[in-house]
């Protein structure tokens, strides 16, 4: 399942130990940001065994879908709408153990159970769009996921947009 990804560990911070140095190096000498945001998901969607994982990002005042790894996914997303629009009006990491309990939350895939969403800054603080990364069990996320997932994306840096 990991293919080229070497994921070794068996408790979730380990693999994302083992993950973060990996994406280290994919990113390190690559200054595209949609490479190593395309790279960023796949890593973390097949190296964690998520469901979906991806970019949506910040362009003409919504969420526009960038580089993702799943199944299909809805384009648009706007400020205050489902998951994504909620990080993005609120800046800041949100992890949904059920998503059939949270209100307005944007279906994509019926498989979806549990979600976490963390914003993508640039280096004045503004949100340049958000990492959602999707699994098909409840409860998947906790805050295990949030720190190296906010790890990761500051592994992109200024490159995220
Ligand atoms: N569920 C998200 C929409 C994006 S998809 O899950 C890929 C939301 O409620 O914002």
């Amino acid at each position: 399942m990991t293919e080229n990804l070497k994921i070794s560990g068996g408790t979730k911070e380990q693999k994302y130990i083992s993950l973060l140095s990996q994406i280290k190096g994919l990113v390190a000498g690559e200054n595209d940001s949609v490479a190593n945001m395309a790279n960023v998901c796949a890593a973390i969607k097949y190296g964690m065994g998520y469901f979906w994982a991806g970019f949506y990002l910040v362009k003409g005042g919504e969420l526009v879908l960038g580089p993702f790894q799943g199944p299909v996914a809805c384009t648009r997303i706007r400020k205050g709408r489902g998951v994504c629009g909620k990080c993005w009006e609120k800046g800041e990491t949100m992890i949904v153990e059920d998503v059939t309990r949270f209100p307005g939350h944007i279906a994509c895939s019926s498989l979806s159970r549990s979600e976490i969403v963390v914003p993508m800054k640039d280096k004045t603080g503004k949100i340049t769009g958000v990492l959602d990364v999707d699994h098909d069990i409840p409860g998947a996320f906790d805050l295990t996921d949030r720190k190296y997932l906010e790890e990761i994306l500051g592994l992109l840096g200024d490159a995220s947009l």
